[in-house]
């Protein structure tokens, strides 16, 4: 797994050493060694930076995400026997990795569920950055589902109220746009339903954040998004409009 992060002097990678191991007649267990591996950009440089606090077990299919450019979270993940709810924050420097576990202590807070093949972005807003985590698999089936968590806060919120053509998704693509400070758009793509289909739809999931609160505001496929665009476009003063963006 390859993460440019974001604004930042380097590209992070991790579990670079995956080896793959037949464990029993069945199926093939990773048993890499937890590589951390990092691409120095302003040197085209590769580093094998130095590794302290509660370093991850060997894991896959996971998501690492930006918070800023010398942090980043990751969460879930699937290790060859268990899924993962695990949650870690890596802070880097040039030469060095500090792990840090923040997984639920003794599962006694509301937490999301395990899971492997999610999306995750980042959206940053006046309350501090939250981690959007949208589908994936659990135990056997897709997990349906949403979830928020107040990175500073590390509390988790499940958000009930996304229809099933947004959740129910593996392996999928999840990108925001934040149009002004409070209004982010989560734009996701493809992935694969429960049972296999690949699909190609795209949905539009926008989120408000004038409260400090993130409120879930509307879901759109592509068609409503297009209009919900053009009627935007048409509300605002043409003056303020690049060209390239008048029909
Ligand atoms: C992170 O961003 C800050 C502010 O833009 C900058 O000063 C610093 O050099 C960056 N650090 C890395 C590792 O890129
Ligand atoms: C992180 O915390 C979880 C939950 O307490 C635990 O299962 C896991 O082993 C911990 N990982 C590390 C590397 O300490
Ligand atoms: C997040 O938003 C806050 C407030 O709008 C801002 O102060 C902070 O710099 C932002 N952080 C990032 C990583 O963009
Ligand atoms: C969000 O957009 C505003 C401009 O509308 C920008 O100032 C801010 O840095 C952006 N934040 C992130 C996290 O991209």
């Amino acid at each position: 797994m390859c993460h440019l992060m974001e604004g930042s002097r380097y590209i992070f990678f991790s579990n670079g050493g995956c080896l793959f191991e037949p464990r029993n007649h069945l199926r093939a267990v990773c048993v890499c060694v937890c590589v951390f591996i990092l691409f120095l950009l302003f040197l085209g440089e590769w580093t094998s930076p130095t590794v302290t606090g509660d370093r991850p077990p060997p894991i896959n299919d996971f998501t690492l995400t930006s918070i800023i450019n010398t942090t980043a979270i990751l969460f879930g993940g699937y290790d060859g026997d268990r899924k993962s709810n695990d949650v870690y924050v890596f802070e880097f420097t040039d030469t060095s990795v500090k792990c840090t576990n923040f997984s639920n202590p003794g599962g006694s807070v509301l937490w999301s569920k395990e899971r492997l093949g999610h999306s995750s972005v980042l959206i940053n807003c006046s309350s501090g950055p939250h981690l959007l985590v949208v589908g994936g698999t659990g135990g056997g089936s897709n997990t349906n589902d949403c979830w928020l968590l107040n990175i500073n806060k590390m509390e988790w919120k499940e958000l009930t109220n996304i229809p099933d053509s947004v959740t129910n998704r593996v392996s999928h693509s999840l990108s925001v746009w934040n149009v002004t400070q409070t209004t982010h758009w989560i734009i996701e793509f493809g992935g694969e339903r429960k049972g296999g289909s690949r699909i190609s739809d795209t949905r539009f999931i926008e989120i408000i954040s004038s409260t400090g609160d993130l409120v879930v505001q509307s879901v759109l496929d592509i068609n409503e998004y297009q209009k919900r665009r053009i009627q935007g476009i048409s509300q605002t003063s043409a003056n303020d409009i690049p060209n390239h963006l008048l029909f």
